[in-house]
């Protein structure tokens, strides 16, 4: 890292000094934020210098950050400044197992804010401590890329509420215990946004917050190494600007301008808008696409080192002016680059709090399709390990298609083909590959470089559709086993679990957005169904599919509050039990170890282990003997969640 020593941490805390007398400020807060200086400044520092040089920014531009972490601390009100406390005395509060997240659109959850204040009982019901509410500020007109094309920052999308009604309904959820998400989207904005209007009205100042090219001789040479991330909708990275009569970066769709990062000015306006919403009760921010956010000719522009400064700097920037604040890292990117999100070497638990295991989420469902879980063990057992104060988000399905993240290397070692497998698990998804049950849809064929991607609710990939559709019983049976299991990997692997929306009552595909003309081009539209409120009371119905998922979930959940074993800090040690139709791993702990297993097959599997003796059941509170001391059957898709009965750790359990 750079050395940032020309900008020493008492030159900072003398202009924190300075400013606060400026402002007035001589009180219990004043020597509470030039405390925190003390701690994240040098984290602060760290973080500027790789970005804008080794005077991070110069004085007069620090003199500018400072003075607005004093006047936003200033603002901060009462009641967070009480859940910054809350938050420094227990600084692990994400890695609870008592944690659960769900993620719902606004409008297709209740319609607007308001109404969504009026249906949190469902949410308390299931035990949720953590909601992710998808992109509600201002978007652009017309199509937004689901709100990823945000237009104000600072405002609400009209049609869903305003910013005081957000922060009403942040401080409803604290009471509730439940802490409020939302996207900051900081790769692009909105072609409307002010700033993007104003440098295409000739502002020079703004024109430097994006990337515009003259010619495409620049953009020629980036685009060399640059991959497509919508071929189908959106093809290149960089789009003609008639106004201007420049091309404009634009990684994700023709209207997202990717924003110049190494601009500091760019920097402090995000810093503002971070404070702006955590001031506001926003106690996580998703931060979207973070990997594209710095650009290197010659690379893919993905996972560059400072993208790791960029984050340490905001984090710590929010650590001391809204501490309470946390971020979770939005990278879908391959196993080798998604450990970095959370931190290592110099950035070791300096990041992000949370980042999607998006590998996780992948192998479960190539695990589902191939029958096999020896794919999913090599693969996960090579993860390095996280820092023990931050966790994974872990997830079923999102509201995003799912990329088949498989390494070439990871199948070879299984004796598989990657392009093959990753084909494979493509058609598979979409109904396609003989005896499939799953309904899905391709996302994003791309012919060129064979990548394909996939949609679908987490239920219609299982097979709950088609099993409905054919009056097949036993094909609904296998398919809610199937989300059961699914739920159980990611409920117990370690961190925040996140529930998407109509998961726990297994709402189908949707495909209205066909009739949609904003959303007609884009079929990840089709597995964000609109909530559906009589299937959700039908989940009192005994029997029905929903009462039977609704039933199976809650009862992961409440055993997951109540087992320490699934405690975030320590993280899942794979096992590779040798059995390749059982997914295993271990979560350590000092209470006695707690021992995962999983089948992925709708046949009963036996795995053999070590000397075992009783055991017990988290999930189903059932005694588990071994036969013959160590083999132990799986029912089809059994997931077992076992702990020693009575006093004694399996510590064996972390060699095998
Ligand atoms: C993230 C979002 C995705 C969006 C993209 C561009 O990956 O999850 O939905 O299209 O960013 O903002």
């Amino acid at each position: 890292m750079t050395d940032a020593s020309h900008t020493p941490l008492p030159a900072l805390l003398d202009l924190a000094t300075e400013r606060l007398l400026a402002a007035g400020q001589a009180d219990r807060d004043a020597d509470l934020l030039r405390l925190r200086l003390e701690r994240y400044g040098p984290e602060l520092l760290a973080g500027l210098a790789p970005l804008y040089g080794p005077t991070a920014g110069g004085r007069p531009w620090l003199g500018r950050l400072i003075d607005l972490l004093v006047a936003r601390h200033a603002e901060r009100p009462e009641a967070l400044r009480l859940l910054d406390a809350r938050r420094a005395l227990q600084p692990d509060w994400l890695l609870s197992p008592r944690q659960l997240g769900y993620v719902c659109y606004v409008d297709r959850y209740a319609g607007t804010l308001g109404a969504l204040t009026e249906r949190l009982d469902h949410l308390e019901e299931l035990g949720v401590t953590y909601l992710h509410l998808m992109p509600l500020l201002a978007p652009r007109p017309g199509d937004s890329d689901g709100g990823y094309a945000v237009a104000d920052y600072r405002a609400v999308d009209p049609a869903l509420g305003t910013a005081e009604e957000l922060e009403a309904l942040a401080g409803a959820l604290r009471e509730r215990g439940i802490s409020l998400c939302i996207d900051l989207v900081l790769n692009h904005v909105a072609r409307e946004h002010a700033w993007a209007a104003a440098a295409r009205a000739g502002d020079p100042r703004y024109q430097g917050y994006f990337w515009l090219f003259e010619d495409r001789e620049q953009p020629d040479r980036y685009e060399q190494t640059l991959p497509e991330v919508f071929p189908a909708f959106a093809p290149g990275n960089f789009t003609l600007d008639e106004t201007l009569g420049r091309w404009v970066w634009t990684t994700f769709n023709t209207f997202q301008w990717d924003l110049n990062w190494s601009n500091p000015e760019v920097f402090l306006e995000f810093a503002d808008l971070i404070l702006y919403w955590a001031n506001r009760g926003v106690e996580v921010l998703r931060l979207d696409a973070i990997a594209f956010t710095i650009k290197r000719l010659g690379t893919d522009c993905q996972n560059q080192p400072e993208v790791h400064a960029l984050v340490q700097a905001l984090r710590a920037m929010a650590r001391i002016a809204a501490p309470a604040l946390a971020f979770k890292a939005e990278a879908i990117v391959g196993p080798q680059q998604l450990i970095h999100y959370l931190g290592s070497g110099e950035h070791h638990g300096r990041v992000s709090d949370l980042a999607y295991h998006n590998s996780l989420m992948v192998q479960t469902w190539s695990a589902l399709a191939a029958r096999r879980a020896d794919l999913m063990t090599h693969a996960l057992a090579a993860f390095p390990d996280k820092p023990r104060s931050c966790a994974w988000a872990t997830y079923v399905r999102c509201h995003d298609d799912i990329g088949w993240a498989v390494t070439d290397e990871d199948a070879a070692a299984l004796g598989l083909d990657g392009p093959a497998h990753r084909r494979f698990l493509a058609d598979y998804y979409a109904g396609a590959f003989p005896g499939s049950h799953a309904r899905g849809d391709l996302f994003q064929d791309n012919p060129l470089t064979g990548d394909r991607r996939s949609c679908g609710t987490t239920a219609s990939l299982a097979g709950l559709e088609l099993g409905l559709r054919r009056g097949d019983e036993k094909l609904i049976s296998l398919s809610i086993e199937r989300v059961l299991l699914a739920h159980a990997i990611a409920l117990s692997f370690g961190g925040v679990p996140l529930l998407y929306m109509g998961d726990e009552i297994g709402l189908l595909n949707d495909h209205g957005y066909r009739d949609d003309p904003e959303r007609r081009g884009d079929n990840r539209w089709m597995h964000r169904p609109t909530m559906d409120w009589e299937a959700v009371a039908r989940r009192e119905v005994p029997g029905t599919p929903q009462a039977r998922i609704y039933d199976g979930l809650r009862r992961l959940i409440q055993a997951r509050k109540r087992t320490p074993q699934l405690h975030a800090a320590e993280p899942a040690r794979i096992v590779d039990l040798r059995q390749p139709r059982v997914f295993c791993f271990v979560r350590p702990h000092p209470e006695g170890d707690l021992l995962a297993l999983f089948n992925v097959t709708e046949q009963a599997q036996t795995a053999q282990l070590p000397e075992l003796g009783q055991q017990v059941d988290r999930i189903s509170g059932r005694v588990v003997q071994p036969h013959d001391g160590s083999l132990l059957t799986l029912a089809p898709y059994e997931r077992l969640w076992l702990v020693t009965v009575g006093a004694g750790a399996q510590r064996a359990w972390r060699h095998v």
